[in-house]
């Protein structure tokens, strides 16, 4: 194992970054957990070893031609099956607690369901007591996107609700295995996006009566069975620790001060948070104006069911990027949605900005504490809320070819430093946080993005796999040094 690198790049003159200094009244609490986190498909690499069967992204990345930018593909990405032990002590190195990281469904299960490959299991069982060795705490996500193209085949995926029973099947080994050891654990990463961008749309798979604008809530339906099913599965092993659902989404902002403009805010919040936070937080069901649609196309859940998933988490995981303007459709609602293929039904057209751009008085963190408190007052999580993935692509890193040019991105690392003071705001304000991780570890394969998208804190060199530490790193890690009680 190579040394880390703990040299802090000094930034190039003229745009030093404000310290973190001491505000009294700011702090992380002792137990405040934060760390940084990947995704199996994005940087594992390792795609035909040790017994691992195909994912759809193994299809998407070879056979659909520029589905991924510059036909990029996952096949090495960071190697990180064979580098883990390199990664776990990079990360030791610089004191974070947390790493949070999936397992890829398709190593565990080669053909998504049957039989079981064992030594996938072993790699993992290594995986977590390296993290262990090292004194950093694993958080593991059980689906990061990555389906085993057994059951894209098989039924299309989470189009079916076959899915719940082979999902339940595949947590099941999972919480036996490392139940009693790993703390942390996420049953599924996003559903909004591999609803509704990964894979449907491509046209690619298995034709299906369903419409294209209606799959994703028939994909959301059956998460929310999975999810909550595999969470009592977990309560009934004794699993120890949490078990949550990583939900992501923007704090939404009206256009102008309209009462249509309002009603859009409102309905985006339906459509998006709200299609899993209000049946997982509030009610076991969906949001009235979701479910009004949602049984339209047949969907219901049973009594039993909204039962059955209520309650299902043990602290509200959002990951929380951006911030974005809503303003009512010209049109009309319901021309909006069948318009568009990706019917974001609360508006047809928003805004989202990107750090540093300033528009109307909002910061690109300014909107943090608001959302927090957001989520807190409205969905009342117990456990609080962890931010359990923020980052930033600094635009036209990708193009940078000088390391040095790399490792300084002084933009990202002004965008942790101020996240981390929109946090310890929230904190201050009464709102409880109680932890955050960053995204990403390295740079990675950004989905259809490929390589050319980069939300490292480290620059990963893809022809010899050398880790650099970028600036933002230190900045990030920085932020607890000053604000963590002891
Ligand atoms: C969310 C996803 O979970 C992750 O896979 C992706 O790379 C980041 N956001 C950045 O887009």
């Amino acid at each position: 194992i190579p040394p880390p690198t703990l040299h802090y790049p000094a930034f190039p003159t003229g745009q030093e970054i404000p310290a973190m200094s001491k505000n009294e009244s700011w702090k992380f609490p002792k137990d405040f957990w934060w760390g940084v986190s990947s995704a199996a498909y994005q940087v594992e690499g390792a795609v035909k070893d040790e017994g691992r069967g195909p994912s759809i992204w193994d299809v998407l990345t070879h056979r659909a031609t520029n589905y991924v930018s510059l036909n990029e593909t996952g096949d090495i990405a960071d190697n990180q099956y064979y580098l883990y032990k390199q990664d776990i002590a990079r990360i030791a190195a610089l004191g974070v607690k947390v790493y949070s990281f999936s397992i890829s469904w398709s190593r565990v299960f080669p053909f998504g369901s049957g039989q079981v490959n064992e030594q996938a299991l072993r790699h993992y069982d290594d995986v977590i007591q390296s993290c262990y060795d090292a004194g950093v705490e694993p958080a593991l996500t059980l689906y990061h996107w990555d389906l085993p193209l057994g059951l894209m085949n098989k039924y299309n995926g989470w189009l079916d609700e076959q899915i719940v029973d082979d999902f339940v099947a595949y947590a099941e080994v999972a919480f036996k295995r490392w139940g009693q050891k790993v703390q942390k654990w996420y049953t599924v990463n996003e559903p909004i996006v591999f609803c509704q961008e990964y894979p449907y749309p491509v046209g690619y798979w298995k034709s299906t009566s369903i419409a294209p604008k209606d799959q994703q809530f028939y994909c959301g339906h059956h998460v929310l069975l999975a999810h909550a099913r595999a969470y009592h599965l977990a309560k009934s092993l004794g699993v120890k620790g949490t078990v949550a659902f990583k939900n992501n989404g923007g704090y939404k902002i009206p256009l102008t001060n309209s009462s249509a403009d309002a009603e859009a805010v409102q309905r985006a919040w339906d459509f998006n948070e709200g299609w899993f936070a209000d049946p997982i937080y509030l009610t076991g069901d969906y949001p009235a104006t979701v479910k009004e649609h949602v049984s339209s196309l047949g969907l219901k859940f049973t009594d039993e069911q909204k039962r059955m998933i209520k309650g299902t988490a043990d602290h509200f995981a959002h990951d929380a990027y951006t911030s974005q303007f809503y303003m009512a459709p010209d049109d009309g609602l319901e021309s909006c949605i069948s318009n568009s293929s990706n019917p974001l039904y609360p508006s047809c057209a928003n805004t989202t900005y990107t750090y540093p751009a300033v528009d109307g008085g909002w910061n690109a963190t300014d909107w943090v504490p608001q959302f927090l408190r957001y989520i807190q007052q409205k969905w009342k999580p117990k456990g609080g809320i962890v931010v359990s993935e923020f980052g930033f692509s600094e635009p036209f890193e990708a193009l940078k070819t000088i390391r040095a040019d790399i490792q300084f991105d002084f933009v990202r690392s002004q965008y942790y430093h101020d996240y981390m003071r929109a946090i310890l705001m929230a904190i201050a304000e009464g709102t409880n946080v109680v932890g955050c991780l960053a995204w990403s570890l390295v740079d990675n394969l950004e989905w259809a993005q490929g390589y050319t998208v980069k939300f490292g804190m480290q620059y990963v060199n893809l022809t010899t796999q050398e880790r650099y530490y970028k600036a933002s790193f230190f900045e990030y890690v920085n932020a607890f040094k000053v604000y963590q009680e002891k």
